[in-house]
């Protein structure tokens, strides 16, 4: 079985995002499995709490589901053309002393979904330097920008777009043969 572990970038209950993982967890093909990742309850990085106190409950849970996983699917949104604080801190959280092991040749696909026109395209560009730096395997072949998100996904972020679940099963269909 191949486990790919998803990370949604937004804490929002009917985030795009996190809607968009669903979607693709619905459509993984046979003998592939998405099991997803919270950032809820990860706090802000601070060194000084981490050498008092260790790795938080939250930032232990994601390294674990990572070490075990396969490959790791980020969604991504897209603040002011770029990429989230609150997942940027999450992912350093994971990284931070040994956490960074855990990425080293870790198979990891981008996605994301805004309601603008170019669906997180910055975003998306601006976490390869950061997953190139935390020696991932980064699979290029497939791109996925969902953007005017407000037409494909209804208010409880369920995607119900017919074109962007396509291009969806076929993404996700792409990194699972690669990895
Ligand atoms: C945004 N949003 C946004 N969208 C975009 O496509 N490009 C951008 O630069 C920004 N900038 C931005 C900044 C801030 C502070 C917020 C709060 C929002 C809109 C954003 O894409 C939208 O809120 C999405 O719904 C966020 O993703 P989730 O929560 O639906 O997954």
């Amino acid at each position: 079985m191949t486990t790919i572990l998803g990370i949604s970038g937004s804490l929002r209950k009917a985030s795009f995002n996190t809607g968009l993982l669903r979607a693709a967890a619905g459509m993984m093909p046979e003998g592939a499995t998405l099991e997803f990742g919270s950032i809820e309850g990860v706090p802000l990085y601070n060194g000084d709490d981490e050498a008092a106190n260790g790795t938080p409950e939250a930032v232990a849970r994601l390294r674990a589901q990572l070490e075990a996983a396969d490959g790791l699917l980020l969604s991504t949104p897209e603040y002011n053309n770029g990429i989230p604080g609150v997942f940027k801190n999450a992912i350093d959280w994971m990284a931070s002393g040994k956490g960074a092991d855990a990425f080293k040749g870790k198979p990891v696909a981008v996605i994301g979904a805004s309601p603008m026109a170019f669906g997180t395209v910055l975003a998306q560009d601006a976490w390869w330097p950061v997953l190139r730096t935390l020696g991932t395997r980064p699979w290029y072949e497939g791109r996925l920008m969902v953007g005017k998100a407000r037409e494909k996904f209804d208010e409880t972020g369920e995607l119900k777009d017919a074109d962007t679940q396509e291009r969806l099963a076929s993404f996700v269909e792409g990194f699972v043969a690669a990895i």
